[in-house]
């Protein structure tokens, strides 16, 4: 039995993340910590909370005290640390936010951790730190992937600061013998993401019969990962993995935004086509008057030193623990499209305030080229 704290809870993988545990352990006490910026949503882990199985605790990975005494009062064995700012387009408008959080936010979490342990036996304890395939830049096509010893090249200042954080860990590990494993996953996806990011963005749009931007030639390669999937990569590092070691989580493979979101746009439209209730209550959608989702598809300016593609080498996670990502991509986005078409109570809300702010910021910036 594992007494868990699960950083960043709220998010899109956290949020998944306490679902998974929750339902895969149920005997684990599992508190949640985070700060609810933006990207938080406690609907996504509200009947967790309701049922007890998860208690949720407002505060910031930055604020040593309050982590230091919620590690000792709950008597916290394992920490997961999800909590970040994670949307790539964020950084290049305003990088100091993503520095604060990821890399001094993950310090003092790894100090409080330090702190909160140091009168027992580490080995029965664990760090484990989320990270990301950004951190080793950008690939050639024809380039190998990247492998757990590959050398770091962030090119964002979001990847920059995940790549300090984790060798922050890596130096907390080796420094203080704090026993952490650190897993550098590529893109995912599934319910709950936030609909800055690229799938939920082009789902919610096509409801809406709102542009997809894709940007520049969407000839970029991304290797998607199911949320779930990672999920079970983590709990599986968690039991199988000796502290100290690093694990690439991979997904279905490679395809192009471009191939990704048209994808999308046929399963939107078959699902529409399928159900005329839906068809009525999405009015806008191109599919409802018979046309087809594609032609929303809108090449807008590129991000910049936008990486071209990534690929992680998963084969150690494979060969070692026994692990790998087992949705195909077809079923995956089939069965996200399904869940974003069930649950406009949960995406509806987030298109307001902020979000809205942010994407007319966004959008008319892309299109000014
Ligand atoms: P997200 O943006 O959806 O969620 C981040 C969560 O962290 C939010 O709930 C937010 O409120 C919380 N948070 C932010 N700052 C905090 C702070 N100072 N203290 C406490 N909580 C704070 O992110 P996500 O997509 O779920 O990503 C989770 C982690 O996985 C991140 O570390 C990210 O870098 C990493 N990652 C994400 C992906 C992906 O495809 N989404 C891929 C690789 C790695
Ligand atoms: O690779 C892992 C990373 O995946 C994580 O570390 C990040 O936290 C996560 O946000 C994600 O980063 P990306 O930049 O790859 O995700 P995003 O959804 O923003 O973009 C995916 C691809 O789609 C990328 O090549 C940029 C492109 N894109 C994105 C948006 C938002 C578009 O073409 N149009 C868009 O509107």
């Amino acid at each position: 039995m594992r007494r868990l704290l699960v950083t960043g809870g709220a998010g899109f993988i956290g949020a998944n993340f306490c679902h998974y545990w929750t339902r895969a352990h149920p005997a684990d006490p599992v508190v949640v910590l985070d700060l609810l910026t933006y990207a938080g949503n406690l609907a996504s882990i509200a009947p967790l909370i309701d049922s007890q199985r998860v208690r949720f605790v407002r505060g910031d990975i930055a604020d040593r005290a309050r982590v230091e005494a919620l590690l000792l009062a709950e008597r916290i064995d394992t920490v997961v640390n999800f909590a970040a700012e994670s949307h790539v387009d964020r950084s290049i408008e305003d990088p100091q936010g993503f520095l604060r959080t990821n890399v001094l936010g993950t310090q003092v979490l790894l100090e409080a951790v330090r702190h909160a342990w140091a009168a027992h036996a580490m080995q029965e304890r664990r760090f484990h730190h989320v990270s990301t395939d950004e951190v080793y830049g950008s690939l050639e096509p024809t380039d190998p992937a990247s492998t757990e010893s590959s050398p770091y090249a962030p090119s964002s200042p979001y990847a920059a600061s995940k790549a300090a954080a984790d060798h922050l860990v890596r130096a907390y590990a080796r420094t203080y013998g704090l026993p952490c494993t650190i897993s550098n996953c590529s893109n995912n996806y599934g319910p709950y993401q936030f609909p800055e990011k690229l799938l939920p963005l082009c789902i919610v749009n096509m409801l809406q019969g709102h542009a997809l931007p894709i940007y520049g030639d969407g000839l970029q390669i991304r290797d998607w990962l199911h949320v779930e999937d990672h999920c079970r990569a983590i709990d599986a590092i968690l039991s199988a993995s000796a502290a100290g070691e690093t694990w690439n989580v991979g997904g279905a493979g490679g395809d192009t935004n471009l191939a990704v979101v048209q994808a999308l746009c046929d399963l939107v439209d078959a699902a529409l086509a399928a159900d005329g209730s839906l068809a009525q209550h999405f009015p806008q959608s191109p599919s409802t008057s018979g046309r087809s989702s594609r032609d929303l598809i809108q090449h807008v300016r590129d991000r910049p030193g936008h990486d071209r593609r990534y690929c992680v080498d998963s084969s150690k996670l494979r060969e070692r623990l026994g692990v790998s990502a087992g949705t195909a991509l077809g079923a995956g986005l089939a069965a996200t499209v399904q869940w974003y078409l069930a649950n406009e109570a949960w995406w509806r809300p987030i298109l307001s305030g902020e979000y809205r702010d942010w994407y007319a910021r966004q959008y008319p910036q892309r299109h000014a080229d």
